[in-house]
């Protein structure tokens, strides 16, 4: 696989510093980390139904260079569920019902292989399907994500706003998240740019 999609990412992340100057430092950690990731030699990794259903259409729907460089991926990527060590819990069980993340550049662990190979930022997709909430959680990780198609409610901190194609949001270290969709799936491009290791915890009250 050629790296036109490391490049185009690389050139995204730089010009979103400029439009976004208060998040030129996470930015900027992500531009570094794309310099020396490596391509994986891989199969095309697993699907999964959410996938199946709404993938085809988030990706039609995408907009801006986010959903380029989506497009450019998404059909090799391989997908997964989150929080295994929830099974049983209902709401967790809804969530894993109608959500995914695809690795595209990370670390290989046991989950699906990302294209690239980095130990330094964490970069992938997440599919959302309609009516799902993501309940808050929080991780060690410092977090861009960027809205390819779909709008939906995000929290961050205690704050609660809409928010659809073209916007980017920053979770630094810490910060309490979550994402609830309404009629529409939504797309998302994120990036790990510290700690890409770390784990999510969901905040139960
Ligand atoms: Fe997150």
């Amino acid at each position: 696989m050629d790296g036109g999609f490391i490049t185009g990412f690389q050139g995204f992340a730089e010009a979103e510093a400029t439009h976004h100057p208060a998040l030129a430092g996470p930015l900027g950690r992500l531009v570094d980390a794309l310099e020396s990731v490596e391509s994986v030699d891989r199969n095309p990794g697993p699907t999964l139904p959410v996938v199946d259903e709404h993938l085809d259409a988030a990706l039609g729907a995408s907009t801006g260079l986010a959903g380029e460089l989506l497009r450019e991926v998404a059909h090799k990527v391989g997908w997964a569920r989150p929080y295994p060590e929830h099974v049983g819990e209902p709401d967790m069980d809804a969530l894993r019902a109608s959500f995914a993340y695809a690795p595209i550049v990370g670390a290989r662990d046991d989950g699906p292989a990302p294209l690239w190979a980095s130990d330094d930022v964490f970069a992938g997709i997440v599919l959302q399907g309609p009516d799902v909430i993501y309940p808050s959680h929080v991780h060690k990780a410092a977090e861009l994500y960027w809205v390819a198609s779909g709008t939906a409610r995000w929290q961050r901190g205690d704050e609660w706003t809409s928010h659809g194609p073209g916007a980017l949001f920053f979770h630094d270290t810490g910060v309490r998240h979550a994402t609830v969709t309404g009629h529409e799936p939504t797309l998302l491009l994120f990036a790990w740019v510290s700690d890409p290791a770390s784990v999510p915890v969901i905040i139960r009250h």
